[in-house]
This record gives structure tokens, C-alpha cells and sequence, in this order.
């Protein structure tokens, strides 16, 4: 029996907003998929905001670049107007250390920053050591770069927060990403493990219906595929004959 029904129904569930979700349901680790916008633009994070759907963010090097984000300053202020933006929701910040030392030392820094900051660490030796370090600290953590399941269960052993397995780059490597999120659910609900599956690399909208079905706790996207789930020519089409017919009534 899915965990749901213990308290409610998915109707009921509808009028819960994402604080609610995130304050009180998260905890209990139900599986309801979490949206974040894989994102370090400001004004598409107030856009999935605004649409009252946003659980969270996370960014990385290569997005803080392309916001033109530079310089120490500048991007632990950019993360700290991000956190607040998103409030409640967690946000995910990735050190640049690739050395046990210095990966603490800057996920510290950055966790110092907001309550809803996850310290994101790359999936190496090092930062396994970092993450059990920050799970120990209480420190949110987020592993990145992962592409297979053995990756998995290291990152989950340490204690991760998330995981970040990388649909998109290994479907652009001529393999199934979406088979490696579903043979990790499998293995995290057989060991029972806690660390929630982050589908990352989403590229279009397909990849967060299959991300719902293989079992991910949370997808990051960028605003197209996530806009993208709103498409279909029916609908269009339906509303445009619902309004006209109702002009012709109502002249
Ligand atoms: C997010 O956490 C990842 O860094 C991101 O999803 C990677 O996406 P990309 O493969 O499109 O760069």
C-alpha cells in the first residue's frame, strides 16, 4: 500500500501547498516527486514560484557562469539571494575544492549562508570522506556527478542528503539514463536507505514524466522542460472552441 493512504487521499493532497509539503510531509519521506529548477537565473526561479510549484534549486559551476556570476563575493551573495527567494525550499551549492580540507571549508562557508543551503559535492574519494563529514556536522549535502549505481550506494552510505544521477549525459552517451534512476530506487527501497534520488540533467519534459515512474524523490529541470509539461495541441484547441462558444452565447 503506497504511504499515502496511512493519511490521505491524492485528492486531499491536491490543496497542500509546497511549504506544507515541505515543512511537514518531506520529513515522512512520502514519495511525492519534488520540483526543482536546475537553475542560477532569478527571474525563472520566480517564474516556477510563482506557478506555486517550486520545492527547490539547484545550480552548479556552469550555470553560475552563465549568469555571468563571478568572484567569491558575488557568488555567495547570488546564493544567498537565491535561498531567499526560494524560502523554505532547498538549494543546492557546489564547492569548488576537489580536496577533503578544502571541500569543509567551503561547504561550512556556504551552509553558513541560509538554512536551506545543500552543500553539493562531487562523487570522488574526497568528497565521500566531506560528505559523511557534513552529515555528521548536520549539514544538508547533495552528490553530483553520478553514473552508476555503485556511485549510489557510496554516496548513500556516507549519508547524502541527495543524488544526483545524470540522466541527460549518459542518454547523450549512447545509454539509458533513465534505467540507471530506476535500478537505484530499486537497490535505495531494498536497503531502505534514506538519501533521496535527484533525476539531474533533465533535458525535456518526457525525462520528468520517466523520472516520476522510475521512482525519483525530486527532479531538477530547467524551466523549458518543466513549461513543457504544460503542452498538449488538444488543449489548445478544446479552450479555443470552449471561449468561442462561449462568445457566441454571450454577444
Ligand atoms: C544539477 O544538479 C546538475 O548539475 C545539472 O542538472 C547538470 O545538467 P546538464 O547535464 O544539462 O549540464
Amino acid at each position: 500500500m503506497s504511504p499515502h493512504f496511512l493519511f490521505f487521499s491524492r485528492k486531499q493532497e491536491y490543496f497542500f501547498d509546497s511549504f506544507f509539503l515541505q515543512q511537514y510531509l518531506q520529513p515522512l519521506n512520502l514519495t511525492i516527486m519534488k520540483f526543482f529548477i536546475d537553475t542560477a537565473n532569478l527571474n525563472e526561479i520566480r517564474e516556477v514560484k510563482a506557478m506555486g510549484i517550486l520545492d527547490g534549486v539547484t545550480t552548479n559551476p556552469s550555470l553560475m557562469a552563465k549568469e555571468k556570476i563571478t568572484g567569491k563575493d558575488n557568488i555567495l551573495k547570488h546564493y544567498k539571494a537565491i535561498c531567499d527567494l526560494v524560502e523554505v525550499g532547498d538549494v543546492s551549492a557546489e564547492v569548488i575544492a576537489t580536496d577533503y580540507e578544502g571541500m569543509i571549508r567551503e561547504g561550512r562557508e556556504l551552509a553558513e549562508l541560509a538554512p536551506n543551503i545543500v552543500v553539493k559535492v562531487p562523487m570522488i574519494k574526497d568528497g565521500i570522506k566531506a560528505i559523511r563529514t557534513f552529515f555528521n556536522l548536520g549539514i544538508k549535502t547533495n552528490c553530483t556527478l553520478v553514473f552508476s549505481a555503485g556511485q549510489a550506494i557510496l554516496a548513500a552510505k556516507a549519508g547524502a542528503t541527495y543524488l544526483s544521477p545524470f540522466v541527460g549525459r549518459i542518454d547523450d552517451s549512447g545509454w539509458e539514463g533513465m534505467a540507471l534512476v530506476r535500478d537505484i530506487a530499486e537497490i535505495y527501497a531494498i536497503q531502505d536507505y534514506d538519501t533521496q534520488i535527484l533525476a539531474a540533467s533533465i533535458r525535456n519534459s518526457l525525462h520528468i514524466v520517466e523520472a516520476a515512474r522510475a521512482g525519483a524523490d525530486v527532479i531538477t529541470s530547467p524551466l523549458g522542460p518543466i513549461l513543457g509539461l504544460l503542452n498538449h495541441p488538444l488543449t489548445d484547441i478544446g479552450l479555443a472552441k470552449f471561449l468561442e462558444d462561449y462568445r457566441k452565447g454571450n454577444q
